[in-house]
């Protein structure tokens, strides 16, 4: 581990007026953590405040007596911060950059524009009925309006969900139910490497099931012209409630603890958790993170690929940028399409100088070779991103010696959407970089690694990685059920916040993030929980029951192996195999889409009935040595049936 490959802080980097030096950031870091308030209330000052706080911080990890509070009483808005305030300094600076999925659709649209169209769909929200505190669900491509959209929710008031395109009928459902969303912003259809996605048919679809029956408005933004189903009473296209409107509106004033967003993510047991985010402490912690870990300057163009149905989407394609000022890239499309030398292709054309990306798509570039990659100059790049997973040290070096030609700085950013933002990153001109380690805690950041006892372990340590206090961008609860919070978070480990993550420090203090250590699958970055997809599975009629685990998976850094026990009288089959797999894309959506099913005629259960996940993990991974203790199975036979199979299979 410490013998790894150092890349130090290039010398051109430093000399270019970078924000931080090393010396500077083992200073701040000192301050931050010995004097959090005094360091956080400095910070909080980096974002516009309508009525100041002078409260910092109010926090207890204690489990009985467990709160979050930042910049209390405190009062702001999000929108006026990404917008309003760059009014008169930026207006004409370009604060979205869209490049659509064909390589001939792009467009700018500066402060201004933006600023006047968040107003106006601000507006069609309030006339809409939407109030202050009341959820709205978007299920949008990425155009531009699922920026507006967002940005006037947080201008009004109103907490937006956004749930990824890619979500089924179902999944969308599921969430509108659990917030209990009225309103729905869609577009007809999304468009991705030339195939349309049906937005509207799946929005119609998730409110004929229960979970959907509560919307009342739905808005479509009209991107391909597709057709479409329409209900006169419920549906409304977006160019004709703007049409009317003003682009005048006074953003309302936000105490710093309100809601401002809820987005789901996967947990190791049950439905997707709300996460939720409030205003003061999120906006602050995105805004100061951004401009520190990109090293941001007033000319860069920035682009992070991620999906705005992400956190990262969230923190670092919309609200971090544009709080900050910057402009922003927000591409429709897929890396390979029309061909592999896309991404190169687009930060020529809009002369990007900071990519943000996840390791799954520099794998699958690397792939395909440097040369459509080398097809493009890349001249314009200063610095790169890494973000959804631990980077494989082959792909960073790729990375760094293809996209970026030896010069770039790689920030391999550890965060989750609980924490809201980064929390172990380099910061260029500061950190020696590694590759495959995300290395030191951003400020304020106190990480720590303990043994599965709960022993505090210092120094060159493995285990897992929890946190020690407080920092302002963290969740502040799951939305319906905070003792779900409580008890996912601050019970395995007393006092602190558990990540679900594992890590080891090496001598010099650098971590390295291991992966998870619950039953959360990250595929492709995307993080899905082996319970979903198991009742996914059996949800279907010739399933009795099924056991998922991940696998190691060249491109997507884990893939999703699935065991499947078939109800008595079913006969396996290809076709049946497929057919599960098309039942668990329909179910979840094509990211929850099984990439191996084994027939298993047993499961390893211990005689009190658990499934022993560790022995199929270990099966799937064709790892059949050292499966460590199998005698407490009440039949140890399955496991050399699941082999056999394995080996078959
Ligand atoms: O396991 C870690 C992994 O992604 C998880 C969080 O997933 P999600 O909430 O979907 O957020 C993804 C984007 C922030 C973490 O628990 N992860 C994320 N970034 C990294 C990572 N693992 C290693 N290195 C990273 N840079």
């Amino acid at each position: 581990m410490s013998e790894a490959k150092i890349y130090d802080v290039p010398a051109h980097y430093s000399a270019a007026g970078t924000r931080n030096s090393p010396e500077d950031y083992e200073r701040r870091y000192a301050q931050s953590v010995q004097d959090p308030d005094a360091f956080w209330a400095e910070e909080g000052r980096i974002v516009d405040w309508i009525k100041p706080f002078t409260k910092v911080k109010d926090v207890s990890f204690n489990a009985d007596d467990l709160h979050i509070r930042w910049f209390e009483d405190g009062q702001l808005n999000v929108s006026a911060n990404c917008l309003d305030r760059h009014l008169a300094e930026r207006g004409d600076k370009t604060a979205i950059i869209w490049e659509g999925d064909s390589p001939d659709q792009s467009r700018h649209i500066t402060f201004r524009e933006l600023h006047a169209d968040v107003c106006r769909f601000a507006n069609v929200l309030l006339r809409k009925g939407v109030k202050k505190g009341e959820r709205v669900t978007i299920y949008m491509p990425m155009i531009p309006e699922a920026a507006v959209a967002m940005l006037a929710c947080t201008r009004i008031g109103a907490v937006h969900s956004v749930v990824f395109g890619g979500f089924s009928p179902d999944s969308l459902a599921g969430r509108i139910e659990d917030c209990e969303s009225t309103v729905v912003i869609t577009a007809d259809e999304g468009l991705r490497g030339g195939k349309s996605v049906p937005l509207k048919a799946n929005v119609d679809n998730a409110i004929r099931t229960p979970g959907g029956a509560g919307v009342k408005t739905v808005i479509v933004v009209r991107r391909t012209g597709g057709s479409v189903n329409w209900d006169g009473s419920r549906d409304h296209w977006y160019h004709d409630l703007m049409a009317g409107e003003s682009a005048e509106h006074q953003a309302e004033a936000m105490n710093a603890e309100d809601p401002l967003f809820i987005l789901y993510t996967s947990g190791s047991t049950g439905k997707p958790k709300g996460v939720l985010h409030t205003t003061g402490g999120y906006l602050v912690y995105a805004t100061s993170t951004f401009a520190n870990i990109f090293d941001i300057r007033e000319d860069d163009v920035y682009w992070c690929t991620a999906d705005v149905g992400w956190v990262t989407g969230h923190s670092y394609l919309l609200y971090g940028p544009l709080s900050n000022g910057t402009t922003t890239l927000m591409f429709e499309g897929v890396p390979q399409y029309p061909d592999w030398g896309r991404i190169g292709k687009v930060v020529d054309k809009h002369q990007v100088s900071i990519l943000y990306t996840a390791p799954t798509a520099i794998r699958a570039i690397m792939r395909e070779g440097d040369a459509p990659t080398l097809e493009s100059k890349r001249t314009s790049l200063r610095l790169l991103g890494s973000v959804g997973e631990p980077i494989n040290p082959e792909a960073w070096e790729w990375y760094h010696r293809v996209v970026g030609d030896h010069r770039c700085p790689i920030v391999d950013t550890w965060w989750q959407t609980e924490t809201g933002g980064i929390l172990i990153t380099p910061l260029p001109g500061a950190t020696a970089l590694k590759p495959g380690s995300a290395t030191r805690p951003y400020f304020g950041v106190r990480p720590a690694i303990l043994d599965n006892d709960g022993t505090l372990l210092e120094g060159v340590a493995e285990g897992n990685l929890v946190i020690s206090d407080s920092w302002p961008g963290q969740m502040r609860t799951v939305y319906g059920d905070h003792q779900r919070f409580i008890d996912t978070y601050f019970k395995t480990f007393a006092g602190v916040y558990t990540t679900g993550d594992g890590a080891k420090r090496d001598a010099d203090g650098y971590y390295w993030i291991t992966g998870r250590v619950d039953d959360v699958l990250n595929v492709s970055g995307h993080r899905m929980g082996t319970a979903e997809v198991e009742s996914a599975l059996v949800s279907h009629d010739a399933v009795a029951e099924s056991a998922v685990v991940g696998f190691p998976h060249d491109i997507k850094g884990q893939g999703i192996y699935a065991y499947v026990t078939l109800q008595a009288g079913v006969e396996p089959s290809d076709e049946l195999r497929k057919a599960l797999v098309a039942h668990v894309r329909r179910e979840i959506g094509p990211i929850a889409a099984p990439d191996a099913i084994q027939w298993a005629p047993g499961l390893p259960k211990t005689r009190s009935g658990k499934i022993m996940r560790r022995i199929l993990r270990k099966i799937a991974a064709y790892e059949f040595d050292g499966l460590g203790d199998t005698s407490t199975l009440a039949d140890p036979s399955v496991v050399d049936n699941l082999i056999n199979g394995r080996k078959a299979g």
